[in-house]
């Protein structure tokens, strides 16, 4: 039977519910975020999964309006202030993927401390990709591999990556497009793709249950028969 250790997903849609509701975009990235809370907890508590990596800025996201990447920055420090008692309480670990120098320093530090503070959580480790793009971490990872002078193999690279994970066993993709969109290219070589044109902020624990159910139910032959 199929197990769900490591879920990824891009978390699509968010500018489009809000914008059906003739609201701002940044308020469906505040009902986002919610989101990320359920699924979270959601995931914590079920007995299989290990790992949980979201998209929450890639090196693209960047080109939006200015006003929107402030608005992003900003939801995430509050968030992470206002969601540390829920990792404590969840036992979940908080892990960054991705290159955050070109964050302010606060939200640096913010996200340093909640890593600290979250280290010895043993639950479920829930990873935000934060200014993350695959081939950036590829890229990143061929210089410090580089740099090591070390013998590389396909098993040892996976430690000079920005964080050991493991490979990706589901990779879903809210709010319709069917894209991967840059996101852990190194990791996904053989995960099983779900795309759902549910946007991000209707995306629910009980959707994600029933995507688990059909990831059972498919053949995994990672290039066997
Ligand atoms: C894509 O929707 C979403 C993002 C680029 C940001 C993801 C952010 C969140 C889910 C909220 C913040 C997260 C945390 C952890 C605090 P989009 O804006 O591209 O939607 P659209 O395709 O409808 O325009």
């Amino acid at each position: 039977m199929n197990r769900p250790r490591h879920i990824a997903i891009i978390m699509d849609g968010n500018g489009r519910w809000a914008q059906q509701r003739g609201w701002k975009r940044i308020k469906g990235h505040e009902k986002g975020a919610e989101v990320v809370r359920h699924i979270t907890t959601y995931c914590a508590n079920h007995p299989e999964i290990e790992v949980l990596t979201l998209y929450a800025f890639s090196t693209e996201n960047w080109k939006r309006p200015k006003m929107e990447v402030e608005f992003l920055m900003k939801l995430l420090d509050n968030w992470l202030q206002k969601e540390l008692p829920t990792y404590q309480k969840e036992n979940v670990r908080f892990e960054v993927i991705g290159d955050i120098s070109r964050f302010n320093k606060a939200l640096q530090e913010r996200i340093a401390y909640t890593k600290e503070m979250t280290k010895n959580n043993t639950k479920l480790t829930q990873v935000l990709a934060l200014n993350y793009g695959g081939r950036d971490e590829i890229v990143r990872a061929c210089r410090r591999a580089c740099a090591s002078g070390e013998e590389i193999s396909e098993e040892s690279f996976e430690k000079f990556m920005d964080s050991q994970l493991g490979d990706v066993d589901m990779l879903i993709r809210t709010g319709g497009e069917k894209r991967i969109s840059n996101f852990l290219l190194w990791r996904i070589a053989y995960a099983e793709l779900f795309f759902t044109d549910t946007l991000w902020p209707d995306f629910t624990p009980a959707e994600l249950a029933e995507l688990i159910e059909e990831f059972r139910s498919r053949h995994r032959r990672f290039g066997g028969i």
